[in-house]
């Protein structure tokens, strides 16, 4: 018998639901209160593991509790959500997406799991990969955006970052890929509402970023709190049970999301906390994260014979392979070692950052700012705003650690004169600041106009019914563009904005999300031409709120939109077309693409296409360009979206340079899930197009058939 079988031999009733049972510690609060008595719970063996803790002190007082003063002497797993950083904070998920770079994306998780394992940390909730096409949804900011291959890419080099090659090393946490299901998906983009996809919609688009995480070695999943078609995620045996655990070999530990078990109730699916237990631990969770069901419901659900032992040591077994997989059980005061985190990674925030911006327009070439500037005025809230850099939900960051868009342009220029007013409060309606922030402008030779929305006004709760600026920031701005100086609008979101006003007025505008720490560097660096603007969206950009949800991905419809034709595809007050397309980003450099070849031209399903294209720099300043390559199925038992992205590779070019990009793209990557929704590859004819972005008219595209 093994030691872990041994364990689970000697341990009672109570001892084995406590491994399955995750306390909440107060070090933050990421959801309902929870129930106190923690260090009674681990001395009793009541409580498994924690979240919302960190500090290697905090960590290693309560580890001593599990291990000196409860009778089985069970290390506790130790969780908090690590998302975009840990003490150095990187930008939000959305911005660091806009680098479509997996590398960097391991890299920021290898550095945000060292320093949360140096501050006591083995588990983190993260990476977050729920596809999100919706931006009233305010947890599009912590999404890498809406195309599933990107979203199947970030799980995979986020799931590796974060565990690296042993899950034991110092400086290795368990990833927990959330939140599975369609999360995203929720009705009108409302928080926790109901969500109601089609099987294909949910095979297609939002699970395949968890099986890639699976097939990376993910050691943890979260479902959703939602409920699909009425079965809520946390009580979904088909997706936890046949599909994850069935179809995906996931053979990780399954965590419930925040107080999600207790939850059941309220879905009207449990009549009380034991059928609440017994059908959470049916489906597959193995923790029950901060609702006490487990604890106060699964010892009735046993006896009423609504969940079998099996069932219950299955899980618990999971749990002590994590344990032990992690070295817990050999060296559990192996993290947080160091006195705490510190911030390890300061260059790789800075350059993290800056290359997460995305020039969205530029009317007038005021990028990057000229180095006679003498004068500029920093205007509006988002200016100096510390706190709200950091984004919706930044763990271990601290605002006096983050650098402002102010800071940054005084450090970049120090010989130039920068004032700074903010004019209005972000949310708030008091127009009394514009006055005095107009006056600023009128003397500047450039206006920074620094707008957007708080942090809190995305992530989890996050949902908005309007894109626009809140409080009276538009009337700020207006009152800005009208003075006639050149003005460069920084854009600061949780999501895209819905502002094609500003797009039509300002002569320069740049999305720079909530970038991290290094913000301000990063955006200086921008600004002053330090580094020429790299960033594409991962989400396509609406120009009103009505158009949500919003993406590339479409399906032809049998009557596409047509300008002034009532009966096609379009609204009668609004472009059916977004504001700016999937992977739009603009730079000091253009590109040209040219020559896209494919061959051979007949293949077979085993055969790769070999794919390359020309990119030409026909300007006078070096950059990198992103090119997308696309596929498309004009003809198949289902009907297929106008495009599928199936690679992304980035070029640098020096100014009028030319290169090239090729690619290797296995046939099997046209497959599509079948009628049964099991993958088919039909033969017959399939477009390949590369392009900068999603736009369709822009793409270059070439033919391929497949014989039978
Ligand atoms: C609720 C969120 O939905 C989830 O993503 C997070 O991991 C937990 N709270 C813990 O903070």
């Amino acid at each position: 018998m093994g030691r872990i079988d041994r364990l689970l031999a000697d341990m009672s009733l109570g001892e084995k639901i406590g491994q399955l049972n995750m306390a909440a510690s107060y070090r933050a609060v990421t959801g309902p209160a929870a129930p106190d008595g923690l260090e009674e719970g681990v001395r009793s063996g009541r409580v498994g593991s924690v979240l919302n803790l960190w500090g290697s002190a905090e960590v290693h007082a309560l580890q001593r509790l599990a291990l000196e003063e409860s009778r089985l002497r069970i290390p506790l797993l130790v969780g908090l959500d690590a998302m975009h950083g840990h003490r150095t904070i990187f930008p939000i998920p959305l911005a660091e997406a806009c680098l479509f770079d997996p590398d960097t994306w391991r890299e920021t998780a290898r550095t945000t799991a060292a320093e949360a394992a140096a501050d006591g940390v083995n588990l983190t909730f993260a990476p977050m990969v729920d596809v999100a096409r919706d931006p009233r949804w305010g947890r599009i900011a912590e999404s890498p955006g809406e195309d599933p291959w990107v979203a199947s890419e970030f799980a995979v080099a986020k799931t590796r970052g974060f565990q690296g090659s042993d899950l034991r090393a110092a400086g290795s946490v368990a990833a927990t890929t959330k939140h599975l299901g369609a999360y995203g998906a929720v009705t009108a983009g409302r928080e926790y509402a109901s969500v109601d996809v089609s099987e294909r919609t949910l095979h297609e688009v939002h699970l395949p970023a968890f099986a890639a995480a699976v097939a990376a070695g993910t050691a943890a999943i979260m479902p959703a709190f939602v409920e699909i078609a009425g079965v809520p995620v946390t009580a979904n045996g088909a997706l936890l049970r046949d599909w994850l655990r069935g179809r995906c070999a996931f053979d990780g530990v399954v965590i419930s999301d925040y107080n999600a078990i207790a939850e059941l109730r309220a879905h009207g699916v449990a009549a009380d906390t034991a059928e609440a237990a017994a059908l959470a631990l049916r489906a597959g969770i193995d923790i029950d994260m901060a609702s006490e069901t487990y604890v106060r419901g699964l010892p009735a659900a046993l006896q009423r014979g609504l969940v079998g032992q099996a069932e219950l040591e299955a899980s618990v077994l999971r749990v002590l392979r994590l344990k032990e997989r992690l070295g817990l059980l050999d060296d559990p005061y192996g993290r947080g070692t160091a006195a705490g985190a510190a911030m390890t990674a300061r260059p790789l925030a800075r350059e993290v950052a800056r290359r997460a911006v995305v020039l969205l327009t530029q009317r007038r070439k005021v990028l990057p700012i000229s180095a006679d500037t003498r004068h500029i005025a920093v205007i509006g809230p988002l200016g100096s705003a510390p706190r709200e850099m950091l984004g919706p939900w930044a763990a271990a960051g601290r605002p006096e650690e983050t650098v402002t868009t102010l800071e940054g342009l005084r450090t970049a220029l120090p010989h130039c004169r920068i004032e700074f007013s903010p004019g209005v409060a972000t949310a708030a309606v008091d127009p009394h600041g514009i006055p005095a922030a107009i006056e600023l402008c009128r003397t500047a030779q450039l206006v920074v106009l620094c707008v957007g929305e708080d942090a809190s006004m995305s992530g989890e709760g996050g949902s908005r019914a309007e894109l626009g600026l809140p409080g009276c920031q538009r009337a700020l701005a207006e009152a800005v563009l009208d003075v006639g100086k050149p003005v460069i609008v920084l854009l600061s979101s949780g999501r895209p904005l819905a502002l094609p006003w500003l797009f039509e007025r300002a002569d320069a505008v740049l999305a720079t999300w909530f970038l991290g720490s290094e913000a301000g560097h990063a955006i200086a660096d921008v600004l002053t031409g330090e580094f020429n603007p790299s960033g594409r969206l991962p989400v396509t950009w609406p120009r009103h709120v009505g158009q949500a949800p919003i993406f590339y991905g479409q399906r032809p419809s049998g009557r596409p939109a047509k300008a002034g034709e009532r009966l096609s595809s379009t609204y009668l007050d609004v472009p059916a077309t977004p504001q700016f397309p999937f992977g739009h980003g603009l730079s000091s450099s253009s590109f040209t693409l040219c020559d896209l070849r494919c061959a051979p031209h007949v293949l077979r399903a085993t055969d790769s296409i070999e794919v390359s294209v020309g990119v030409r720099n026909d300007s006078a300043s070096g950059g990198e360009a992103t090119l997308f390559l696309f596929s498309s199925d004009p003809l198949a038992s289902i009907s297929r979206p106008l495009l599928e992205l199936k690679a992304v590779r980035r070029i640098a070019l020096a100014a009028g340079a030319r290169g090239s990009v090729g690619w290797h793209l296995p046939v099997a990557a046209l497959a599509f899930p079948g009628a049964q929704l099991a993958p088919v590859l039909e033969p017959g004819r399939f477009g390949i197009h590369v392009g900068q972005s999603a736009d369709r008219e822009q793409l270059l595209s070439c033919e391929i058939e497949l014989t039978a």
